[in-house]
């Protein structure tokens, strides 16, 4: 009745959809767990991109042209926090992917109360681990991203997670694309929000709530798989 071709089609697309469903059959919601992922990619994307950011360096290309981009759910079980880095310059779109990414996490009343300040002047980058005990890192890093809070744009403590959402999305965005990043507490340190707003001149009403460090990763990190059940509650504590 339908041309052998058709057919065949119509049963290869019949077992793709019978492999993605058996990622959930016979699993209760309770005990669900992303094990087996949708792809395996996310586990040797971390092992990959050293590789493929030398290859770039030798071939003398863009550093992320070979790097394989992840999608959601594999960006965020893969997501490591990246604290070596070969030097080199992040060039500017990826940076502008990066904000876009964190100007569409989600925030209290839709007020949007981020603020970013792109550092790439190694003058100034070298000046924060002089203050910040755990930022050392930055030596090596192509740019930090400072995310701040406008207290007259979001007057409740929701710029807190507000801007946290946005570092998240930064981080997650930074991974899927093959980047190295590590999130920087700021606030709520007094003296780290203090150093901070003094070194980059910040206006009274905002507060820096962290910095994300990023640059090209020269070091592989494993995925982690944190799923504990012990944390998850059913309708009551
Ligand atoms: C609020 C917050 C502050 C952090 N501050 C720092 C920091 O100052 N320096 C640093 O190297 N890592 C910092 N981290 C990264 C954590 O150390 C890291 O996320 C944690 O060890 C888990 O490792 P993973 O990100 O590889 O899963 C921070 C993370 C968060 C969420």
């Amino acid at each position: 009745m339908f041309p052998r071709s058709t057919s065949m089609i119509f049963f290869a697309c019949l077992l793709m959809r019978m492999d993605l469903n058996s990622e959930f059959s016979g699993a209760d919601h309770k005990s669900f767990q992303l094990d087996p992922p949708p792809t395996p990619l996310y586990k040797y994307h971390n092992r990959l991109v050293p590789y493929l950011a030398r290859a770039t360096k030798l071939l003398r290309i863009s550093p992320h042209s070979l790097v394989i981009e992840l999608d959601a759910l594999e960006a965020i079980m893969g997501r490591r926090s990246i604290r070596k880095y070969t030097g080199e310059k992040l060039p500017d779109e990826d940076i502008e992917v990066l904000l876009r990414a964190a100007m569409n996490a989600p925030s209290g009343h839709n007020r949007q109360p981020w603020h970013f300040i792109v550092v790439d002047d190694r003058g100034i980058l070298d000046k924060i681990p002089r203050y910040h005990p755990y930022a050392k890192m930055l030596d090596k890093a192509s740019h930090g991203i400072v995310v701040l809070g406008d207290h007259k744009v979001q007057e409740t403590d929701f710029w807190i997670h507000d801007c946290a959402a946005a570092i998240e999305n930064i981080l997650i965005a930074a991974h899927a694309k093959g980047l190295g990043a590590v999130w920087l507490g700021v606030h709520p340190s007094k003296a780290l929000i203090k150093e901070t707003k003094e070194l980059l001149g910040v206006p009274d009403h905002v507060t820096p709530l962290g910095i994300v460090s990023l640059g090209v990763p020269a070091e592989e990190k494993a995925p982690r798989d944190n799923y504990n059940l012990e944390r998850v509650h059913w309708n009551k504590w």
